[in-house]
């Protein structure tokens, strides 16, 4: 058996936002997304949630559980104390329940160009890379999108137009892709007063990552590339 206390909220009809208990009689060996369908589908079909691989691929079913932002799909009701408080990601405005508005979250995702630009026309087959190009993108590349670190990021959370931790990352993943021209234009972007010199080094957004990437790393190495940019002296530190 366990319990549930989840967030319930539809600014549609006006109701105040508050906590919803349920008690799910059978949880062996269920996921708390699992518990979530569980109340969906037999005691409550009002819920509303967003998920879709349950898997920790997609990134959709990030929240906020017992004090912590990470995937409901990843997550085991059996690890977590009692009651299960489930709420939605932070400081973006909630559609209903646990579906928030990431319109934001992709806007700032965009205004980094997350796609490669290539300097030259493109190879007539395939853009070739060498093993030690390739893993330098490594540390970058699994990023899923899911929000819990802009969630996490109290700089999101004071200021909507700072990029946040998701879009600095793959900034970088961009920056170090030996395929990418578009290096300088990145850095300009990122090194914009809502760009990397607006993070405070919290860690949240590293603390949190189900994908244990570290975007607050990232953003380290962004603000070296642009000291280095302008201070050529300084490339020993870009490593
Ligand atoms: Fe936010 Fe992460 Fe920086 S939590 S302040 S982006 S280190």
């Amino acid at each position: 058996m366990a319990k549930f206390s989840v967030f319930r909220y539809d600014p549609d009809n006006g109701a105040i936002p508050r906590f919803q208990d349920y008690e799910l009689p059978d949880v062996k060996g269920m996921t708390v997304l699992e518990g979530l369908f569980y109340i969906l589908e037999e005691l409550d079909s009002t819920l509303a949630f967003r998920c879709s691989c349950r898997e920790a691929v997609c990134g959709s079913c990030a929240m906020h559980i017992n004090g912590k932002y990470t995937l409901a799909c990843k997550t085991q009701i059996s690890k977590l104390q009692q009651p299960v408080t489930v709420r939605p990601l932070a400081h973006l405005p909630i559609i209903k329940d646990l579906v928030v508005d990431l319109t934001q979250f992709w806007e700032n995702y965009k205004a980094i160009k997350p796609y490669l630009i290539p300097a030259e026309k493109p190879p007539e087959k395939e853009y070739l890379q060498s093993p030690e190009q390739r893993k330098k993108l490594d540390p970058h590349i699994d990023c899923i999108l899911c929000a819990a670190c802009y969630g996490s990021c109290p700089v999101s959370n004071g200021d909507p137009n700072y990029l946040g931790p998701h879009a600095l990352l793959k900034a970088l993943r961009f920056v170090e892709d030996s395929r990418d021209g578009a290096k300088h234009e990145r850095l300009a972007i990122v090194a914009k007063d809502i760009g990397v010199f607006r993070c405070h080094t919290i860690f949240n957004c590293q603390k949190v990552c189900p994908r244990d990437l570290d975007p607050t790393g990232a953003i380290s190495k962004l603000k070296i590339k642009i000291l280095v940019e302008k201070m050529p002296f300084l490339k020993f530190l870009d490593k």
